[in-house]
């Protein structure tokens, strides 16, 4: 291994979020296992040519050539088979915020919009404050994984506009097959709902599980879904604020494409542009020794989970870099997370995602292996010591 993902690195003073929000309430000690970034370096090429472009004095407006689209297009068509062409490709500051114009741009105030629940939370509150309203599809735990339920999701479907798929599923790390994907694009062709589906996590996947993009499914939804993308968390670049969006039907490309402009989102920033050609170009065997690095944190994770804390349910997520944690086995498992934060243990509550998520928690696993063992050894010391 080329890259040191052991080394603790110190992110005091970097104004990052994972570390500042609860410093004071957890007191000296943190592990911050919650938010969606890398406790991971970034690969050097992308710090060189951050670098590189920082030493050149003047950081006036920038131009993007078509370069820049190819880029998005290329690395999704090798990583993913996806088939877009420059033209179909619109450039975001965030996932979160095309998704939330797009919710906004293809369908009216009161109008449904459907999510399978638990749901990332900030897909609620894009529906509530865009003043639509929120069906949620429970999705089911078979005893070896969770399910799409497809009779309530056809129920939730008929009296929605939008459907907001999450795949990978954040957070139970679920990779949706191409069979639920068809069966879900069936329902949304039945009830002339359109798709926006948020692929954030789409190039962190384990062995066994394999992304397809629901737009590849069949022509109906090449010519119904907005997809989401972004290089920032398969390459840890949250904090430089890129992403894109993919819309092959050429009236609702033209439709976002100018409120996207519009609204500001899609003016990206210089660092960001610089950033995202190193990784896409130039970061690949960082790519390969990070997801291997995270492979091995899901194993010890799994291991540790299984002999040390059995009163814990969990699976193995197929995607994303967390763990989806049913704490029900515990007495009043939603009051854990206070325990937890009192050893400096953050993990993000359940409620945030499902009021029937209560006794959840996700706990965020790229990080140095050290980190993660501390974490555990944390969540085992609490649990414990819970009470009886
Ligand atoms: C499913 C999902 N969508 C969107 C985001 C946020 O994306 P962005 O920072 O591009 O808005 C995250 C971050 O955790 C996420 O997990």
């Amino acid at each position: 291994m080329k890259q040191n993902f052991n080394e603790r690195i110190d992110r005091s003073n970097t104004e990052a979020a994972k570390w500042e929000r609860y410093g004071k309430e957890a007191g000296s000690r943190l592990i911050p296992m919650w938010l969606a970034d890398m406790e991971l370096p970034c690969s050097s090429a992308v710090r060189e040519a951050l670098i590189r472009r920082a030493e050149h004095p003047i950081y006036g407006y920038t131009d993007r050539d078509a370069s820049y689209y190819r880029l998005f297009a290329e690395w999704f068509h090798e990583q993913h088979n996806y088939q877009v062409t420059e033209e179909d490709v619109i450039l975001s500051t965030g996932v979160m915020y095309s998704a939330a114009c797009a919710i906004r741009l293809f369908s009216r105030e009161g109008d449904g919009v459907t999510v399978l629940s638990p749901a990332y939370a900030p897909f609620i509150h894009a529906v509530r404050h865009g003043r639509r309203r929120l069906y949620r599809s429970e999705l089911r735990d078979t005893g070896s994984r969770f399910e799409i339920d497809f009779c309530d999701l056809e129920e939730k479907l008929k009296k929605a506009r939008l459907f907001l798929l999450c795949n990978p599923h954040n957070p139970t790390g679920r990779v949706f097959t191409e069979e639920e994907l068809e069966r879900i694009a069936g329902l949304c062709e039945k009830y002339g709902v359109t798709i926006i589906s948020d692929e954030i996590h789409c190039d962190i996947t384990y062995p066994g599980a394999h992304f397809t993009p629901i737009m590849n499914v069949n022509p109906w939804t090449r010519e119904n879904t907005i997809a989401c993308v972004s290089p920032t968390k398969t390459f840890n670049l949250a904090g430089l604020k890129i992403s894109a969006v993919f819309i092959k039907n050429r009236k609702m490309n033209e439709l976002f494409r100018k409120e996207a402009a519009a609204v500001g989102i899609s003016s990206i920033n210089l660092f960001a542009m610089c950033a995202v050609k190193a990784a896409y170009t130039r970061s690949s065997g960082w790519r390969q020794e990070a997801m291997e690095y995270l492979a091995g944190n899901r194993q010890a994770a799994a291991v540790f989970l299984r002999e040390r804390l059995p009163e814990i349910a969990f699976y193995q997520p197929e995607g994303t870099y967390f763990y989806w944690l049913d704490c029900s086995g515990i007495k009043d498992a939603p009051s854990l997370g206070e325990g937890f934060l009192k050893q400096g243990l953050i993990l993000s509550p359940g409620a945030e995602f499902a009021e029937s998520s209560q006794s959840f928690y996700r706990m965020n696993f790229a990080c140095p292996a050290g980190m993660l063992e501390e974490g555990l050894n944390t969540m085992e010391m609490v649990i414990r010591n819970w009470k009886q």
